[in-house]
């Protein structure tokens, strides 16, 4: 049995599916993503992990938006087959919940209930001062560093570099991954942590991982398919 058929009948077996999924689940409604061949991987020449750091943030508070309008703004995106064959796992009782590193908000945008957005998402803005929340508009269509009424910095609340990630948020993945009997790991090269260790808590039969390049966790998957998600999810 090919791997594509070995994931169809877990998944026809299942009904405690759980996904963990990263930016290559995105790719195909038109989102980059970090570190696949098209990824935006660095920007003006400084890697990723300084210029979505929170000590950038605070610091270079003008270069950060410039870079963060430009690379996450994503508001006109749709979502595309994988994630409506969630969906549809999730309509029919089989999948229990997505465990996303996300922000772009594609999973809620197709209809998805039970979604952890490790990394936070675009929708969500405050004021680094007062705490007042904003949405999108105060983010992407301000001129210059958005600002509050109060006069203090907007920040997104997206998880960077160097900051914890949402409260409850590794509680509530670790309850659904200990309880799964099947995981499927989508479109994330499984190199950013803590998101890629939740791996660890899955005690199921079948891990199954979906990604056009190879992971570090290959290794201990039952099922590894390295091809462009909207061909497997066709098969499936
Ligand atoms: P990466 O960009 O690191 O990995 C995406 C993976 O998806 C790559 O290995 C690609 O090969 C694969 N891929 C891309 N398009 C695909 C497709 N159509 N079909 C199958 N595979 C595809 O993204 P993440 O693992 O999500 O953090 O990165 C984790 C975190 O790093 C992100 O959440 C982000 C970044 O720093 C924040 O923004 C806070």
């Amino acid at each position: 049995m090919n791997e594509v058929d070995k994931l169809k009948e877990a998944i026809s077996k299942s009904n405690n599916i759980v996904c963990l999924t990263g930016a290559g689940v995105s790719t195909e409604s038109g989102i980059k993503d970090f570190r696949g061949k098209d990824g935006i991987s660095s920007y003006a020449d400084l890697p990723l992990e300084v210029v979505l750091s929170s000590d950038y943030f605070y610091s270079n508070t003008e270069e950060f938006y410039e870079y963060y309008i430009k690379c996450f703004n994503c508001l006109d995106k749709v979502p595309n087959i994988t994630h409506l064959f969630m969906k549809k796992l999730e309509d029919e009782g089989k999948l229990k919940g997505v465990i996303t590193q996300n922000v772009d908000g594609l999973d809620t945008k197709a209809g998805i209930k039970n979604v952890i957005e490790l990394h936070g998402s675009i929708y969500h803005n405050y004021c680094t001062e007062c705490f007042k929340e904003y949405g999108t508009d105060a983010v992407f269509n301000s001129k210059g560093i958005p600002k509050c009424e109060c006069g203090g910095v907007i920040k997104p609340h997206v998880v960077l570099y160097g900051e914890s990630l949402p409260e409850g948020a590794i509680e509530k993945s670790v309850e659904l991954l200990s309880k799964a009997d099947l995981l499927i790991v989508l479109g994330t090269s499984l190199v950013v942590y803590p998101a890629a260790g939740l791996i660890r808590y899955f005690r199921g039969d079948t891990l199954a991982i979906i990604n056009m390049d190879e992971t570090p966790y290959d290794y201990s998957a039952d099922i590894v398919i390295h091809d462009k998600l909207s061909n497997v999810i066709n098969k499936l």
